[in-house]
């Protein structure tokens, strides 16, 4: 079982991570792609906790649409952070990256630019991509096909219906689902999560957010992604053991499964 987004390298796990990665590992999970602001030095420096407790961990690294503003007008910015990354790390990923208007926190015109800028990265360096978009579909959409042409990868914490998720597949993109499709009201994403193709189907946390029924409200963790598998499982009708083997076997084969391997060597400087 794989949690593919979390952030435990996240300030608000600091005080108990060792406990978090402790009732991760109890509820079964063997791994989590950890995901990384690039070019956020306190988080990076927190990621080299989260690899010493969990060496199955993988890393994902991009820069966030929030936070595209520190790239503007510095071409090639959130790319060398990213080859930075890579270089010295063990990152599966670049990610989340993508387009948000609904908070609008950086300019969309320097949104667009930073994400086609790691679309290209993410292609030169033949890395899935995990994307993040909101209230930016018609956009995102759109620079996936030109930016982002044979660029594979995952539509993280999916949510809409059928429609949008048809958009997505077409696309050849996964679908990861996460705490959302345990909420009673998320009629339109329990149809989702029956229709999605087996092969294309990942489970994430997104921890410390959008913490799943029964949590709702609390700090998410990796270790409640069993809840989001249980709420796959009713919705498409099978036992959850069908659901955690699949999901792990897409997880190993869009991020690669070396991504995964235990890793004991503490390496100096991660990224
Ligand atoms: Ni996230």
């Amino acid at each position: 079982m794989i949690d593919t987004h979390c952030h435990l390298a996240d300030e608000v796990f600091e005080v108990d991570l060792d406990a978090v990665v402790g009732r991760a590992r109890a509820a079964g999970l063997t791994s989590t792609i950890c995901i990384l602001a690039a070019g956020d030095q306190a988080e990076t420096r927190r990621a080299e906790r989260v690899r010493q407790l969990w060496p199955e961990a993988a890393f994902a690294v991009g820069v966030h649409p929030h936070q595209a503003h520190q790239c503007a007008g510095q071409a090639g910015r959130a790319e060398s952070w990213i080859r930075q990354g890579v270089s010295e790390g063990r990152v599966c990923a670049v990610g989340e990256i993508g387009l948000d208007y609904h908070y609008d926190f950086s300019p969309r015109d320097v949104q667009q630019t930073v994400f086609a800028e790691q679309l290209h990265c993410a292609r030169a360096m033949h890395l899935p991509v995990v994307i993040h978009t909101r209230e930016a579909d018609q956009d995102a959409f759109a620079m996936l096909v030109t930016e982002g042409a044979g660029v594979a990868g995952v539509f993280h914490c999916f949510t809409g219906g059928i429609a949008r998720a048809r958009r997505a597949l077409d696309l050849g993109f996964h679908l990861s689902l996460a705490g959302i499709v345990t909420f009673p009201k998320a009629i339109e994403l329990h149809e989702v999560a029956a229709f999605v193709p087996e092969d294309r189907l990942l489970i994430e946390t997104d921890s410390p957010f959008l913490a799943p029924v029964p949590y709702r409200g609390k700090r998410n963790e990796p270790a409640w992604v069993v809840n989001v598998a249980d709420r796959l499982a009713t919705l498409r009708g099978v036992p959850r053991s069908a659901v955690l083997a699949r999901t792990t076997e897409n997880a190993l084969q869009l991020f690669g499964a070396q991504a995964f391997a235990r890793v004991d060597t503490p390496r100096a400087s991660m990224l």
